[in-house]
Order: structure tokens, then C-alpha cells, then sequence
């Protein structure tokens, strides 16, 4: 495995490559649910023996004022040893200096109906900066499928649709959320929590479990309403309040576009999706589940 810091370097690298590579972007601190992502990377090369490359780049582009870009964890010795036990090819570690050498000034700003709730809402800019990042490495490698986490359910539902709409010769990959043995979402962010926290930190499943129980017991008896799920989202709400938690949001939308599904939706056989992002001391989790 090769670690490149330059374009210059990433770009002789790939040009003599048998196939377009597969690409796993990532910010580094890797855990067992990126090594997860390579994996299916590997996978989805094997026919063609395209290399997969991974990036490392914390991306100060996505990062809020008050967020923690400053602290967030870099570890690129450690990331580039499981990178290599996992079979990853090539790791694209740019500096700042190296993806941005001038402000970018020119951004991908995704559509406000899409980008705007849900983590957008709490999060201003926060997909632009994963949109303009993520179409800017895309532009510098090149590859013919890249693989993103279904954890980030939103981030991954917006960059499918700007591959699309950007007409990106890419196929888009979601892999299921790795979880920890209790259910836990693996997360990078879950380093941050006290073990007290840690351990609290598996309500947040239970409660999305909860959540698609009471969805799909009203759905099977014909009663699921817009009133009903809203009762059954300001229960969870207050369940997490009640256990000390500061939820932004638990909601039930649609999985295609995260939109509030209409009574028909849920009438009907429309996939649902459970989403929900909370604070449990300093520390925010996001995690979801397919109803
Ligand atoms: O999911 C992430 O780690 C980041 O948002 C990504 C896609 C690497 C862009 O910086």
C-alpha cells in the first residue's frame, strides 16, 4: 500500500492502473466500520483489478464554528496500518494546502429541500462542505464506484443525487451501518464518550427499535397516521429528555428522499426510515434504521 500526499503523485499512480479505482473517502480515525467500507471496496474492484484508494482528509469546508474540527482526531500512522491489513491500495492524505491552496470559493451547494433538514438543520453548510469536498476528490480520482456508510444515511441520499444530477460517470455504493456488540453505531465520534456515556450511548438504537415496533405494529393494523407518528417521535423525544439526553431531532421519513411521508406513504408500502441525532453530554450521535 502507497501513501500519496500530492496530486501530482495520486494522479501518476492512477494512470497506470488496469481499471478506474473504487473509492473509499474518509476523514481518518478509522474504525472497524470504515474497514468495512473497504472491504466491500475490494469487492467491488475484484473483477475489473481496479485499485482501491481511500482518502484521508479532515475536511474544515463541513465543520461549524463551534464544531470540532480543531480537535477531531488525527491518526494517519495508525489509519494506514488497518488500511493496509484490509487491502486498501493507495491512501490520498493531502494536506490543506494541497486540496485547498486558494479559499473555494466555488462550492456545491446541494438543494435546500435535501440539505437543509434534518443534520442541515442543526448543521448550516454542513453539505455543502461534504458536496464540494467530496465532487473535488471525486474530480481527482477518478473512480468508477465509490462506497459511503448508510449511518450518514442523509450524506449518502445527497451525494447519490449529485452524482446523478452532476451526470458523474460513478456508481454510488451505501453499506449498512456497522454497530458494536450492544448496537452501538460505530462512529469515530463515539471515542469522545466517558465509559458511563458509553454505556448510556446504546439508547439511542433501542429507542429507533422502539420506534419502527410501534411504525410497523399501527402499519400491519392499517392505523398509521401523521398524528400517530407524531405521537410516536415526541414519545422518543421525551424518552431520551427523560434518560438526560438532548435530542435534536427522532423522526419517520421517507428512505428516498427524506421527506415527511404523506398519508398515502404510509398507507401503503412507501420505505420508511427512522433518524435520529442527539447529544449525550459533549458528545453528538446520529444513528437510523429502515422501518
Ligand atoms: O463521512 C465522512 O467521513 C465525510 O463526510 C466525507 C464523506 C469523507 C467527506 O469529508
Amino acid at each position: 500500500m502507497h501513501i500519496t500526499h500530492t496530486i501530482a503523485d495520486l494522479r501518476e499512480r492512477l494512470a497506470a492502473a488496469p481499471a478506474r479505482p473504487v473509492f473509499v473517502p474518509t476523514m481518518g480515525n478509522l474504525h472497524a466500520g470504515h474497514l468495512d467500507l473497504i472491504r466491500r471496496a475490494r469487492e467491488i474492484a475484484a473483477p475489473t483489478g481496479a485499485p482501491v484508494v481511500a482518502s484521508i482528509f479532515v475536511n474544515r469546508l463541513q465543520f461549524g464554528p463551534n464544531e470540532d474540527f480543531d480537535t477531531y482526531p488525527r491518526t494517519l500512522a495508525r489509519d494506514a496500518e488497518l488500511l493496509a491489513e484490509v487491502g486498501c491500495d493507495l491512501v490520498f492524505a493531502p494536506s490543506e494546502a494541497e486540496l485547498y491552496p486558494e479559499p473555494q470559493g466555488y462550492k456545491v451547494v446541494p438543494p435546500t429541500e435535501l440539505a437543509d433538514i434534518l443534520e442541515g438543520a442543526f448543521r448550516p453548510g454542513f453539505f455543502t462542505g461534504v458536496s464540494t469536498v467530496v465532487h473535488k476528490l471525486f474530480n481527482l480520482v477518478g473512480p468508477q464506484a465509490a462506497v459511503f456508510g448508510k449511518k450518514d444515511y442523509q450524506q449518502l441520499m445527497i451525494l447519490r443525487n449529485m452524482v446523478r444530477q452532476m451526470g458523474l460517470p460513478i456508481e454510488v455504493h451505501g453499506a449498512d451501518t456497522l454497530r458494536a456488540e450492544d448496537g452501538l453505531a460505530l462512529s469515530s465520534r463515539n471515542g469522545y464518550l466517558s465509559a458511563e456515556e458509553r454505556a448510556e450511548a446504546v439508547q439511542l438504537i433501542t429507542l429507533l427499535r422502539c420506534v419502527r415496533d410501534q411504525v410497523g405494529a399501527l402499519r400491519a393494523a392499517g392505523t398509521l397516521s401523521h398524528a400517530a407518528v407524531a405521537q410516536i417521535e415526541a414519545r422518543a423525544m421525551e424518552a431520551l429528555r427523560a434518560r438526560q439526553w438532548q435530542p435534536d431531532y427522532v423522526v419517520v421519513r421517507r428512505q428516498r428522499d427524506l421527506l415527511v411521508p404523506t398519508e398515502a406513504d404510509l398507507a401503503q408500502a412507501e420505505p420508511l426510515v427512522s433518524l435520529t441525532a442527539a447529544r449525550l453530554g459533549k458528545t453528538r450521535l446520529i444513528d437510523n434504521l429502515e422501518l
